[in-house]
């Protein structure tokens, strides 16, 4: 029997200082996360400056995490796989950084992963992968339809024209004066009230795009005629009528792009996978829908996390790519 592979992933793309083992690019040997989210509260959001300072003082601490909870050091993991972007390139350099040292010091081959290539795999560590597939991809900063024929390639059918879905969360949670990430907070609140007020859906018909930001100003402009009416409007409701239009769209969305293309699996990535409403709608969606199977991660694996990257990064390496110390980051790269 062959070796096993042990893949050791870096996650610094954005707020999460993260370092995984992952064996045979499916199964989680430790997945350690360090979150700024508390440092970044109070300025509403993410601080580029800040987050990289955060990733210098902890990505040692975390990878020594990392091999002491996997009981290995690094002469038994057979390549490093680091986030290369996109994300911010300040908090990208230092992932990227400290994954050419290790390899350097330590010969061990290094491989770039794509930021969400990375969230799309992190269903890999559930299941096996089954293409074609579809997988929709919703995070602070993307929202898209991928297909995939294979392994490592990603067709890109439909995107966002403006705001990414969890942008339009954090912007809408905002004006609601919810901490920072507002995400969790509407979805909790949503699931309190009930979806009252009528917002719009942007269909975009005749395409897989998406668009938030009208949604957002809707949301907005309901909460400032209100305010000028002397009205008050039920945070909770707003929340659930926030939650339903965006939901709405995903799933329809969806569900036609999986009929279209005839996928076996539907894989849902990103940290906005982590939305109960969104997951409930899917569920209840492919109950009935029996040629397609919705495979979904633990909330661990939907926001940012380095086991991902390992998974993503171990189908790299064993296709034989490998990245030179020319590797560098790349706060725009393309899927
Ligand atoms: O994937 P991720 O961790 O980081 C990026 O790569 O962007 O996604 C973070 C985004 C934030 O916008 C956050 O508000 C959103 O995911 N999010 C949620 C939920 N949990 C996290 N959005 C809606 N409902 C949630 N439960
Ligand atoms: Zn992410």
């Amino acid at each position: 029997m062959s070796k096993d592979q042990l893949i050791l992933g870096i996650e610094t793309s954005c707020d999460e200082t993260a370092v995984a083992i992952v064996k045979n690019g499916r199964e989680i040997v430790t997945n350690v996360v360090a979150s700024q989210i508390e440092s970044h509260k109070r300025f509403g959001g993410v601080v580029p400056e800040i987050a990289s300072r955060h990733h210098v003082e902890q990505i040692t601490i975390v990878l020594e995490e990392a091999l002491t909870k996997a009981n290995v050091t690094f002469s038994d993991i057979d390549a490093i796989a680091v986030t290369q972007g996109p994300g911010l390139v300040g908090a990208l350099l230092i992932g990227v950084n400290a994954a050419k040292a290790i390899s350097f010091a330590h010969n061990i081959p290094l491989v770039g992963v794509h930021h969400i290539a990375g969230h799309i795999y992190a269903n890999q560590l559930m299941t096996e992968l089954q293409f074609p597939l579809l997988s929709l991809v919703v995070s602070g900063g993307h929202t898209e339809l991928v297909l995939m024929e294979k392994h490592g390639s990603f067709k890109v059918i439909g995107e966002t024209r403006d705001d990414a879905a969890g942008e339009a969360y954090d912007k809408v949670a905002r004006t609601l004066n919810l901490p920072y990430p507002g995400g969790p907070h509407i979805d909790r609140l949503a699931h309190e009230g009930e979806p009252t007020i009528d917002l719009p859906r942007a269909w975009l018909e005749d395409t897989y795009d998406f668009s938030f930001s009208g949604l957002k100003s809707a949301v907005i402009n309901t909460l400032h005629n209100a305010e000028q009416r002397g009205e008050t409007i039920i945070p909770k409701d707003l929340a659930a009528s926030f939650q339903a239009s965006v939901i709405d769209v995903l799933v329809t969305k969806t569900m036609r792009a999986a009929k279209e293309y005839g996928v076996k699996q539907v894989l849902l990535a990103g940290g906005v996978a982590a939305n109960k409403g969104l997951r409930a709608a899917l569920e209840k969606e492919f109950k009935e829908f029996h040629d397609t199977d919705l495979i979904i991660p633990p909330l661990s694996l939907c926001t940012d996390n380095a086991a991902m990257i390992a998974a993503a990064g171990s189908v790299l390496f064993q296709r034989g790519v490998r990245s030179n110390y020319a590797l560098n980051a790349n706060p725009g790269l393309e899927l």
